[in-house]
């Protein structure tokens, strides 16, 4: 049975030490989050990313700006963002609406203020193993692959998902650390004969459950980054089963978040493994109120 790898914990650990660090140091690290149109779910994430940044005493300012917004409009708020002197951090949270160049919009934030990781020049920085802002969930994937003192110098790792927010960059981290990497994607052919190669398994996909036993190799750490939402029962029991406490959980909330392994199968094979939610996603905020601290710190050392 795997022992769970409890982000929550780390989570609370890192910022409990980063509350004392930034009381210490007298800086007040400042963070914009910019959320366009009224996706839910990232109207959550952006509330719990503000929320963190006033636990920790950060200086939030949040905008939203209408699904509508012109690219001249956001482009004129982040070159703003990028001359005031109280932000150090700017967040354009994705997906943004279509009409918006994404690649556009994400290079005109100041590399010096990109705290996600996501301007060319911080991509390019990661590749080439110089320092620069590591892109949230990977970074707090790093943290918890580290608090569980998973080797990973010369093992096998498996990530499943390319994706520029969390399979490219997480690939990057693990090889800098000396694992021998494969990247799967929806094309990938045996996928899970392949994946039952890895020592390290990182699910990141973005399909409910779709990581079962038949995909990982007895005493795997398998990580789990996906947060699926499943509305509707009839999927939802085809997944759960009938006899799940996720079913009771649907018919209450009318919802249920499940990760992209399914827990209950792999946990019977992999030695670590991460649940959903209290997994990964914990970690992804207390990094992102981490690059937002050295940013900050980086600023005052200039000034
Ligand atoms: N959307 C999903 N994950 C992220 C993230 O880490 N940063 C931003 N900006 N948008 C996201």
């Amino acid at each position: 049975m795997a022992v769970l790898m409890d982000g929550k914990a780390l989570a609370r650990k890192i910022t409990d030490g980063m509350r004392s660090e930034v009381e210490a140091s007298g800086l007040r690290p400042g963070l914009a989050v910019i959320l366009v149109g009224e996706n839910p779910a990232s109207a959550v994430y952006v509330k719990m990313k503000e929320r963190a940044c006033e636990k920790l005493g950060f200086f939030s300012s949040g905008f939203r700006l209408p699904a509508d917004v012109s690219e001249d409009e956001l482009a004129t708020l982040i070159l703003r963002l990028n001359n005031d002197p109280d932000i150090h951090g700017i967040l354009l949270q994705l997906p943004i609406p279509g009409h918006l160049n994404e690649k556009k919009m994400l290079s005109l934030i100041l590399p010096d203020k990109d705290v996600d990781g996501f301007h060319p020049v911080n991509v390019g920085r990661l590749m080439v193993g110089d320092q620069c802002f590591v892109p949230c969930t990977p970074r707090g994937i790093m943290a918890l692959i580290d608090e569980y003192d998973v080797e990973l110098k010369g093992k096998r790792a498996v990530v499943i998902g390319r994706s520029n927010i969390v399979g490219k960059p997480v690939a990057m981290l693990l090889l800098e650390r000396h694992a021998t990497v494969t990247i799967c994607h929806s094309r990938t052919k045996n996928l899970a004969d392949l994946c039952r190669e890895a020592d390290v398994l990182i699910a990141a996909v973005g399909r409910p459950y779709f990581v079962d036993e038949t995909f990982v190799k007895l005493g795997a750490v398998v990580v789990d980054v996906g947060v699926n939402r499943v509305d509707n029962e009839e999927t939802a029991e085809k997944l759960f089963g009938s006899a799940s406490p996720k079913m009771a959980k649907i018919r209450e909330k009318g919802y249920v978040l499940c990760g992209d392994v399914n827990f209950e199968s792999v946990e019977k094979v992999a030695s670590l493994l991460t649940p959903v939610p209290g997994g990964v996603g914990p970690l992804t905020i207390a990094m992102l109120m981490k690059n937002t601290f050295d940013s900050a710190k980086r600023f005052a050392e200039i000034s």
